[in-house]
């Protein structure tokens, strides 16, 4: 340890972090712009009031890598830090704080939202619109994108030479669009909404792709029928319901065709827009390496319970929410996979993100990394 400190010391003075960390080619990406829920929200939530979730704004929450809440559902950091680490850029700022403090921002902005939905809120119902963590849904999401696009670039040639150089990731989204349907008891009508979530998805990035953008990653559904949340809600006495890892056959049979229904859609987009490249990220494959052996990827916890919750079968209780009075939080979130029972850890999303950034589960590739995910 004391080793080490001293080499960092010396490493300073003499000036090597220059040498070992510039790279001779140039950063692949100027910015990143990211859409979405609470996968990628890196504060927008939180600064809205986080009502119907305040608990994201307290310890636990942060503590593994911010030591603080920051609004990230999550003990640590998310996929797309990762991404940003992966690419040199700093942590995506949200909207919300960037508008508030009249910052010029140059390398990225997010405008996901905790609890957003793909479909905007008058799709639900007024008894599931109870339920609506915010009302921030995708489309609002790109509204804030447009709105704040003068400040980037003015003309089209200004524009379209920075969006070049940049990244927008749209997803993962709709996942709460079945959430809220099935956390409500309904899940008759759960297939029959996949189409419109999918359409809504794509209309986004069609758009985007009309505002300027070239490099878009599309990520898909997690395998939700491994999450705590769906495992204690729909518990089931009957083995048939559950596959050789334990997950519910049912639910992850819904992310799965959610997921091939955004690839029919992402293949159309590619057609009618061959000079952009639009890459899909295979979140259900990438965390289905864990859920599969979790061992192998240090999870010794096992993969399906949850470092902070209050007991049952999988750690996860409603009336006792991470973070709530009832609750515990585990010792080492990096042996679990699950943070608060619908949430992955900061392990589990490092997982994800070296995945994408490492291959295969980026398709096609993204651009290669400038600094390597450990
Ligand atoms: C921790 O985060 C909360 C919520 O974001 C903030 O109110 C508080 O001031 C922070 N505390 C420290 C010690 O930074
Ligand atoms: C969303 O909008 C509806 C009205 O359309 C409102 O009743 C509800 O409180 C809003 N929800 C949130 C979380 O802001
Ligand atoms: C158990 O579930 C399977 C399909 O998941 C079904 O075919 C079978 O009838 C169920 N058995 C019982 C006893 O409910
Ligand atoms: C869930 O939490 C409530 C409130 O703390 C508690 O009364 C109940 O016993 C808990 N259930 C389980 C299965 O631990």
């Amino acid at each position: 340890m004391k080793f080490n400190i001293i080499l960092i010391l010396i490493s300073f003075t003499f000036g090597f972090p220059e040498k070992v960390i510039s790279n001779p080619t140039p950063r692949p990406f100027d910015a990143i712009f990211n859409f979405g829920d609470s996968l990628s929200d890196t504060g927008n939530f939180l600064a809205t009031g986080a009502n119907l979730f305040p608990a994201v704004g307290h310890p636990p929450y942060g503590e593994t890598f911010f030591r603080n809440a920051t609004g990230r559902c999550s003990d640590g950091r998310l996929v797309i830090d990762f991404i940003a680490e992966a690419y040199g850029l700093p942590y995506l700022q949200p909207y919300l704080k960037v508008i508030k403090s009249n910052q010029i921002i140059r390398n990225g902005v997010n405008f996901a939202v905790a609890g957003a939905t793909a479909l905007g809120v008058e799709f639900f119902n007024k008894e599931m619109g109870k339920l609506l963590w915010t009302n921030h849904s995708l489309n609002i999401q790109l509204g804030w994108f447009k709105k704040l696009k003068p400040s980037f670039c003015t003309t089209k040639q200004d524009c379209d030479s920075y969006f070049k150089r940049s990244l927008f990731v749209v997803g993962e989204i709709g996942g709460n669009d079945y959430n809220y349907a099935a956390f409500a008891g309904d899940i008759t009508h759960l297939r029959d909404t996949v189409p419109l979530v999918v359409q809504t998805i794509a209309k986004a990035i069609d758009e985007l792709i009309a505002e300027g953008a070239v490099e878009l990653l599309v990520p898909g559904n997690l395998p939700v029928g491994c999450n705590a949340v769906y495992l204690t809600l729909f518990s089931s006495k009957n083995i048939s319901d559950y596959d050789e890892n334990g997950c519910l056959k049912a639910f992850n049979g819904l992310a799965n065709y959610h997921n091939m229904q955004l690839n029919f859609a992402l293949q159309t987009l590619r057609t009618k827009n061959p000079h952009a490249r639009i890459m899909y990220a295979d979140y259900f494959g990438a965390a289905m390496r864990f859920f599969h052996s979790p061992r192998q990827y240090g999870f010794t916890n096992g993969a399906l319970s949850v470092c902070c919750g209050g007991g049952g079968r999988y750690n996860f209780n409603d009336s006792a929410e991470c973070g709530s009075k009832g609750s515990k939080v585990c010792a080492d979130p990096s042996t679990y996979t699950n943070w608060d029972g619908i949430h992955l850890t900061e392990a589990a999303y490092r997982h994800i993100a070296k995945g994408l950034i490492n291959g295969p589960f980026s398709i096609p590739p993204l651009k290669p990394a400038f600094i390597k995910i450990a």
